[in-house]
Parts: C-alpha cells; sequence; structure tokens
C-alpha cells in the first residue's frame, strides 16, 4: 500500500474526464532570450485573449521560478501570486499584453527538461511540459501560439542561433555578443517550441518539394562529427519524399533543420522545422555504427520529420491524446522503413520490440491503455504502449480499410484538422467516414489495456470435407480494469495441405468480435494445417493446439514470411519452456526445421538470420506462470549448444558464404552480416575449439561496426583469454567516441557470464561511467536490468544495484531514472523469495526523501 503522508505530499491526479478548453488563448508570443549558461534572462511578451464569458485570472505554468517582474499593457503590476508553481494574474478585460521576465541556469539543469547545456552547447527539450521551465505559459497543447524568437548570445562560444521557423535578421551587438531572430508563421503549442545556440557546423542539402518549393535542409553537430551525417541527410530527403508519395504530405516552411546532442531524455524531438536529436539517431559511419544503428537513424529521422503533419500541423488536445501522434507516427515510420528493405524483416523486428517492450508492460503493474484516463507524470507514459500498441491499433485500422480507403481517410483527417488539436476520437471518426465503415466496438482498443488472447483450434471431418476453425478471446483483468468486453481482432488466416503443402483456398481476413466463433469450411479434401494471424495482423497472443510437426510443416511451407517466422518461433518456445520446466526436452524438430531453413534457396540472409534466433531469455519466461531464470537460461544454452554441434558444419558454411567483401550498407550486405554473425554464435555455443580464435579473428579484421560488436558479444559472453584482449582493444580504439563506449558498457552488461553483476558493479565505478549521460545511463543500467538471469540472480544483489543507481540517478534525471522502473516492477512473476526482494527494493524507493513524482510514481504503481 501506499505511504499516505508520501502519496499526500506528491502532487494530484490528472484525469482525462477533467479536461477543459483553456480559459485564455495565446495568439503571440515574443520570445527574447539573453543567454548565458549560469544565468538566461528570458523575456517573454504574450498576447493573451478571453476565450468565454467567464472571470477566472490568467494561469501561467511555471517550474519553481519566480518573475523578476511582471507587467501588463506595459504596467509593472504587483497583484500577481504563485499558486503550485503558476503564475496567477488577475485581468480584467478580454484581451491583454503580458510582460514577464524571469532568470534560468541552464548549466545547472539535469533534468534535461527546458533549457539546458550539453556539451558546452545550449538547446532545449519541451515535450511534454518542458516550455514552462523557460518562461511562464500556459503549457498545455491545445494553446496554439505563433512565436517570434530573439536570442542574444556571446559570439565566440556561440556562434550558431537557432529556433523554430526561418531566419529573419542576426547581428553584432558590439560587445563580443550577437543576436539572430527567428519567426515560426505555424501557430504551434508551446511543446514545439526549441531554440539552440552552440558551436555548430551543418552538413547542408537543399530538397525540393512536389509543390517547387526549395527547402534548405541542414542537420547540426560538432565540427569532429559532421562526416558521420551522410545517412541521417540521404534518411531526411528520402523520408520527405516518400511522405508526399504515400501519404500527400509536403513540407510548409523553407528551412528544417536538425541538432545533434550528447545528453538526451529519448531518441528525438519533432520542434518545428527545428529537430533536437540523441546524437545517438544521427550520427554513423562504417566504423562506429552498426547495421541496426543506420537503421534506426533512418526510422527516427523519418519518424521526426513525419511528425511535421502528425503532430505539428495536426497537434493533441491534451497528453490523454498522446497515442493520437505517436501511434500514428511510429505506423508511418515503420510503413517507411518497410519500403525501404526486407518488410518481412521489418515486420519480425517490430514485433520481437512489440514483445519485448509492450507485452511484459500490458501485462503487469504498469498495464494502461492506449488513450490513458489518468497519470501523476505525463513523462511516464511515454511508453511502447503509447507508441508500439498505439502504432498496431493503427495498422489493424490500416488493414481493415484497405490501402485505397485508408488514403482516403488520412487524407481526411489532416484536411479536417489541420492546424487545431485533435483528439484519439477525431482520428477514429475520420477511419469511419473515410473508409465506410462502423468502428464502434473497435474503439476499445483505446479504452481496455491488456494484450488480448484469442485460442485456435482447428477440426477435419475427411469424410465430409469439413473443416471448423474455433476461436475464442479472452481479455485478461488489468489494474483498475477487472472486466473486459470483447473486441474486434482482424486476423489474417489461411489453410495449407498437410500432403500437397498447397494452400486451401486464399487468405481471408476474419474479423473475430464475439468472445467465442466457428469458422467452417467447405470442400478441404486433404488435412488442413491453420496459419493464423498472418503478418500478425492483430497484436494478440494466439494459442493453438498445433502439433510440432505442424509448426515445422508451416515454417517450410507457409506463403507469409512472417508467418513463417512465427511458426518457427512457437516451435522453439514450446521446446525452450518445456526444457525450462523438465530440464530436459527434445530438441529434434527444432534442429530439422532450423536445418530446413538454413538449406532453402528461396530464402534470403536477413530473413534465415532472424528465424534462426531463439526467443529470448525473457519472452520464455513471459510464457510462464512463474519464471525461473536459471531454468530458463539452463533449456535456451542447452538447445542452443544442441543447434550448433548437430548443425555445425551448416552454420560454418553460412559463415564463410556470408563472409562479405567490402562493407556496403545495402539490404543484402546487411542480412549477410547478420547471418554471419548469428551462426558464429551457434558455433560457439557448439563448444568448437576454435569459437574464440573465429570470432577474435572477426573482431580484429573487421572493416565495420556490425562485424567488430557482433564478434565482441560473442567473446563477452564466453570464457576465452580473447574476451579481455578484445574488450581493451575495443576500450582504447573508442575511448574518446561516447556512443561506441555505450556498447562498450551494454555488451558487457548483456553477457551471459555468471560473473555479470560483478562486472557490472566494477564498471560503475568506471572512470568513464556516469549517471549524467541518459545514453550511458542506460547502457549498464537499462541494458543489465534487462538481462533476466543476471539482474534477477538469486541473491537479490542484482535488485540492489539496480535500485542504489535509480536512486542516485533520480536526483539528477528524474524522467530517465522512472523509465529505468519496470524491471522491478515484474515482481509478481517470479518465486517468492525473489518478489520479496523486488518489492523490499520498490519499497526502498518509494520511501526515498525528495524522491521525484516521475520515480514515485511508477516505483508505486510497481507495488500494487
Ligand atoms: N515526441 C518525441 C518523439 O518523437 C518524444 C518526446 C518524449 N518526451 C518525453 N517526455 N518522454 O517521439
Ligand atoms: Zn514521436
Amino acid at each position: 500500500m501506499l505511504d499516505v503522508q508520501t502519496a499526500t505530499a506528491h502532487p494530484a491526479v490528472t484525469r482525462r474526464e477533467d479536461y477543459r478548453p483553456p480559459d485564455w488563448q495565446v495568439p503571440e508570443i515574443a520570445l527574447d532570450l539573453d543567454l548565458d549558461p549560469a544565468s538566461t534572462r528570458v523575456n517573454a511578451t504574450l498576447n493573451v485573449v478571453r476565450t468565454s464569458a467567464h472571470d477566472r485570472p490568467l494561469v501561467l505554468d511555471g517550474a519553481g521560478q519566480t518573475p523578476l517582474s511582471v507587467k501588463v499593457d506595459g504596467v509593472a503590476i504587483n497583484d500577481w501570486r504563485i499558486e503550485e508553481d503558476a503564475l496567477v494574474i488577475p485581468l480584467s478585460g478580454s484581451a491583454h499584453v503580458i510582460e514577464t521576465e524571469v532568470e534560468i541556469a541552464p548549466d545547472r539543469n539535469t533534468q534535461l527538461m527546458g533549457l539546458y547545456a550539453s556539451g558546452g552547447n545550449l538547446c532545449t527539450q519541451c515535450e511534454a511540459e518542458g516550455f514552462r521551465r523557460i518562461t511562464f505559459f500556459p503549457d498545455r497543447p491545445d494553446v496554439l501560439t505563433r512565436y517570434k524568437v530573439r536570442m542574444a548570445a556571446d559570439k565566440a562560444r556561440f556562434p550558431v542561433l537557432l529556433a523554430n521557423g526561418d531566419p529573419v535578421g542576426a547581428g553584432d551587438l558590439g560587445d563580443g555578443r550577437h543576436w539572430a531572430e527567428w519567426h515560426d508563421p505555424y501557430p504551434k503549442p508551446c511543446y514545439l517550441f526549441a531554440m539552440v545556440a552552440g558551436d555548430l557546423v551543418a552538413n547542408r542539402a537543399t530538397f525540393i518539394t512536389r509543390s517547387g518549393r526549395q527547402v534548405a535542409l541542414g542537420i547540426w553537430v560538432r565540427p569532429a562529427d559532421l562526416p558521420k551525417t551522410a545517412h541521417a541527410i540521404e534518411a531526411l530527403k528520402t523520408s520527405m519524399k516518400w511522405d508526399e508519395d504515400v501519404y500527400g504530405r509536403e513540407y510548409d516552411l523553407d528551412v528544417f533543420n536538425i541538432v545533434a546532442v550528447d545528453d538526451f531524455n529519448f531518441g528525438a524531438m519533432e520542434n518545428k522545422g527545428l529537430n533536437i536529436f540523441n546524437s545517438r539517431y544521427i550520427l554513423a559511419d562504417a566504423e562506429t555504427a552498426t547495421d541496426y544503428d543506420f537503421d534506426a537513424i533512418a526510422a527516427v529521422v523519418a519518424h521526426e520529420y513525419f511528425h511535421n503533419w502528425s503532430g505539428n500541423r495536426v497537434t493533441c488536445r491534451d497528453w490523454f491524446q498522446l497515442s493520437l501522434k505517436e501511434g500514428f507516427t511510429v505506423f508511418r515510420d515503420q510503413s517507411f522503413s518497410a519500403d525501404q528493405g526486407s518488410a518481412a524483416v521489418k515486420r519480425i523486428e517490430d514485433v520481437r520490440g512489440l514483445r519485448a517492450a509492450q507485452f511484459p508492460e500490458d501485462s503487469g503493474p504498469l498495464a494502461h491503455a492506449i488513450r490513458p484516463d489518468a497519470y501523476l507524470e505525463i513523462s511516464n507514459f511515454y511508453t511502447a504502449t503509447i507508441y508500439n500498441k498505439g502504432a498496431e491499433v493503427i495498422r489493424m485500422m490500416a488493414t481493415m480499410l484497405g490501402p485505397k480507403q485508408f488514403r482516403a481517410a488520412t487524407d481526411l483527417y489532416f484536411d479536417r484538422f489541420d492546424g487545431t488539436a485533435a483528439t484519439c476520437e477525431d482520428f477514429v471518426a475520420c477511419m469511419e467516414e473515410g473508409g465506410g465503415i462502423d468502428l464502434t466496438q473497435f474503439r476499445l482498443w483505446y479504452s481496455q489495456a491488456g494484450t488480448p488472447r484469442v485460442s485456435a483450434s482447428l477440426t477435419h471431418e475427411p469424410g465430409s470435407g469439413r473443416a471448423v476453425l474455433k476461436l475464442a478471446q479472452r481479455m485478461p483483468p488489468t489494474p483498475g480494469q477487472p472486466d473486459k468486453k470483447p473486441m474486434v481482432l482482424p486476423l489474417k488466416l489461411k489453410l495449407f495441405g498437410a500432403e500437397t503443402a498447397q494452400p486451401i483456398g486464399s487468405e481471408q481476413l476474419i474479423l473475430l468480435s464475439d468472445a467465442e466463433e466457428q469458422i467452417s469450411f467447405e470442400t478441404v479434401t486433404e488435412r488442413p494445417v491453420l496459419s493464423i494471424n498472418r503478418g500478425f495482423s492483430a497484436p494478440v497472443i494466439v494459442e493453438t493446439d498445433r502439433s510440432a510437426a505442424d509448426l515445422a510443416f508451416l515454417s517450410a511451407h507457409d506463403d507469409d514470411p512472417f508467418a513463417r517466422y512465427e511458426a518457427m518461433q512457437q516451435l522453439m518456445l514450446d521446446t525452450l519452456v518445456e526444457g525450462a520446466k523438465h530440464g530436459q526436452a527434445d530438441h529434434a524438430a527444432v534442429i530439422a526445421a532450423v536445418a530446413n531453413t538454413l538449406q532453402d534457396p528461396h530464402l534470403d540472409s536477413a530473413f534465415i538470420a532472424e528465424a534462426v534466433l531463439l526467443p529470448s531469455d525473457s519472452f520464455i519466461g513471459d510464457q510462464m506462470a512463474l519464471v525461473d531464470p536459471e531454468a530458463i537460461f539452463r533449456a535456451r544454452e542447452a538447445l542452443r549448444r544442441d543447434l550448433g554441434r548437430a548443425l555445425e558444419a551448416q552454420w560454418r558454411a553460412a559463415y564463410d558464404g556470408a563472409r562479405a567483401a567490402k562493407f556496403e550498407y545495402s539490404p543484402s550486405a546487411k542480412g549477410q552480416r547478420r547471418l554471419k554473425t548469428v551462426a558464429l554464435g551457434y558455433i560457439a555455443a557448439s563448444g568448437a575449439v576454435d569459437a574464440a580464435s573465429l570470432a577474435f579473428g572477426q573482431f580484429e579484421a573487421a572493416d565495420n561496426m556490425t562485424d567488430r560488436q557482433g564478434a565482441l558479444t560473442t567473446l563477452v559472453s564466453g570464457n576465452a583469454p580473447e574476451r579481455i584482449a578484445a574488450l581493451d582493444i575495443f576500450y582504447n580504439r573508442y575511448s574518446d567516441n561516447a556512443l561506441v563506449l555505450d556498447k562498450w558498457f551494454s555488451t558487457q552488461a548483456l553477457s551471459a557470464r555468471d560473473d555479470t553483476l560483478a562486472m557490472v558493479t566494477e564498471l560503475a565505478r568506471h572512470r568513464d561511467f556516469t549517471l549524467a549521460n541518459p545514453n550511458r545511463a542506460r547502457a549498464l543500467v537499462g541494458a543489465f536490468s534487462v538481462n533476466q538471469r543476471a539482474f534477477n540472480q538469486a541473491s537479490g544483489e542484482g535488485y540492489r544495484f539496480v535500485a542504489d543507481q535509480l536512486i542516485a540517478l533520480d536526483k539528477l534525471n528524474p524522467q530517465t531514472a522512472a523509465k529505468l522502473i519496470p524491471p522491478l516492477g515484474r515482481w509478481r512473476r517470479f518465486d517468492e523469495a525473489r518478489a520479496a526482494m523486488m518489492r523490499a527494493e520498490l519499497e526502498r524507493i518509494v520511501a526515498t526523501p525528495g524522491l521525484s513524482k516521475d520515480m514515485f510514481e511508477q516505483a508505486s504503481r510497481s507495488l500494487a
């Protein structure tokens, strides 16, 4: 139970049902920032307009500042007051000009919200509620304002001054300082405000929109990083074209800038005309970035660019609508990435990510609907549920509508809500109208949390040629939602003949909307095998009674690549769960299916690499009522060893076949590298005597980070002397590159060795470790806490280590600390001894004096 005193010491809950339109609008603001890291003066001039016939004062959100002065219509006033950090100003008329002045200290801002210093430069992050840390303002997304921004700063330290919109003027101030002014013609909520002051250079390019607008693109980085921006520039141009071609959306300003910074709470931010990125999602070259990094950069660049329409032109009415922009934009970036390479492999990666991050959220104490009903701290709701399940919900609507109608529906949405702050309901209404379908019951996806479970059982009467598929759905209870209604589940399915391996009929899309349904198939002349939820058409857990033989059959013969992968995964999972429960399992079916996949000439390397990879420890754990981390680890190691031994020749052939020529970033070269490292892992798992030298050879000869880190990962889980050698070489080679050092930390934190916790504890004292940089904190603490076996070791020391780090991190950066709570919240899934230790750590966190509301919310909900 929550300690009442602690609970009442924390601010109130915000509820969706309490939404009220703003009392005052702010059509215009002029911001004047006199920049200095230690002390920045912010003068704000707001034109405010009363929105209805009420007599309430103007309430401007703040975050602990007191104003140095307040003027109304040019006259200094004293009858303002501060209430719960907000500046309250009584006003008599229907429109006024408000001027405030505050002083802030960017170099003491460790939360990285508002205006802060990173690597000697100054930058901002305002979503969700950071703007109030810069100036007093109605900090809510339904207040849309036109911005004029003037910045002044030391010219030598901050030669570049950027803000949203277009540059309109600049000049010298004579005293070593200079100024620049930017105007953004598009009214926007304050969470999209951004400015940057720094010593930066740009990789510049031009994009001509389809209507002929010439857009000056710039990606701004430290001078030394300039050569690492080529990939991001290409991704940006490709995204701009894609959004024109696929959604008919064109860019709307003359300038589009991106700035990369090293200290950033998450991936990137879509500020109008001035995106700010975590440098890990911009900087790449073959030497320092993996293929995974290259792909993620393209996806995040696209994501933030696509927000210009899905987020900026049409924004959110309130933060409960967050999935309106995030779910839709993730769906858009996923579709974009699918179009750039193998759509099947992209879908596999996305589903793997959903299962790793969102399914556990949905089945744990922090489960929430994609449109939540209440929060203490909105930053805690930038979750896999809002983003990734939100994207799946959009995808289901796109599937039900079909491509033409979906495009008609999104056109309608963009046209109707352009320039406004909209709701999820507005979006769904456009899907209904544009698509001509009824989504009444489908809306439950917005309000019900939890992952639906579908059971499917197919029977066949050879005599009559009739097959019957029995489907049932079950919605598990989640916190605050004990009883749920059946949902609409779009399930793609198809039957295959067990003898001929030919399809029986074509793929069908069925909409399961009742608790139970039956579907009959006639003239089925041979035994049918069921392929269901093809392409992962619905984000559900499917339970079937298909045998190992049927799963192996589908892994070889299904004509949907995702379904092939899925059948193989299910076969592996069944085997691994069996092994974890009983200490042993029959590995023959998996070995045969993997052998078959490896030798299928129609499959490309990237797909093979995904298909032959075993499910992760934690995904195996998710299948079990109680997670036994040691048993799962042993079962998985045993299967890896047997696969390695039984197919050693095939792994070596795959490995040699994939020893590509020079580095090239193309789908086929990427696939080869992926398969090569997967094969290396199996060769090592087999216990082959030359495995470590093979890995070390790959490590040393690599001309790219994918191969080098792949080899390092293999070595770091083993006992060979090459492990230490490779770690040292890697460290020395990259000691001046923060992003690569993050890999050095995370690779060790993810090690399968028995002494991982000891290594990680040691690394937390390393001179390059700091909690002040979110990437570094995540690389060590975040990676360790998803290493299921190491984190959950029976002594409980893994829990203690993470809790210690999070308590320390909370003092600097509550947002990043709170994001790392969920692994401790999984206590219900573990035995009593572990559960008690996890709870004790959560209780220790909740009892910490001065705990942030971010952490309080996450930790206390995790205990409930
Ligand atoms: N809107 C940003 C994106 O593109 C992320 C902002 C995250 N904000 C936060 N408070 N966690 O996804
Ligand atoms: Zn986003």
